[in-house]
């Protein structure tokens, strides 16, 4: 996986990719056919687009779907991975923190303070 988009007039091997578009948090990102999302995002410059419970960023660690560390938001299914999915014309990414819903929440215990309101 490359963090480089080779425009396909500039590709030395003659290469003829299909373009894509997604959205990633609303804003229009370009791929290519073929990419995975975390390559998709890597090519537009994104070293990272998730946040860990310390607050630290993370996105592509293992690139193999080991870590889940590139955890995304896909049309609304949440911890993707991003390493693991193919890009899809018109996908709607969207960036994920530790602290949201499906990731990593803790559940509340029922005699919990939270919980008898
Ligand atoms: S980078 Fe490790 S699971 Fe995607």
């Amino acid at each position: 996986m490359t963090p480089r988009l080779v425009p396909a007039a500039a590709d030395a091997v003659g290469r003829r990719e299909r373009p894509l578009r997604l959205t990633v948090d609303g804003e229009r990102v370009d791929g290519l056919a073929g990419q995975s999302l975390a390559g998709v995002l890597l090519a537009s410059g994104r070293l990272h687009w998730r946040r860990g419970a310390s607050g630290a960023p993370r996105g592509v660690f293992c690139g193999i779907g080991v870590c889940f560390d590139c955890l995304v938001t896909v049309n609304g299914v949440p911890d993707v991975r991003a390493c693991r999915r193919r890009a899809q014309d018109g996908d709607e990414v969207t960036t994920q923190a530790r602290t949201s819903p499906g990731e990593g929440a803790t559940p509340q215990q029922p005699n919990s303070p939270e919980s008898a309101s």
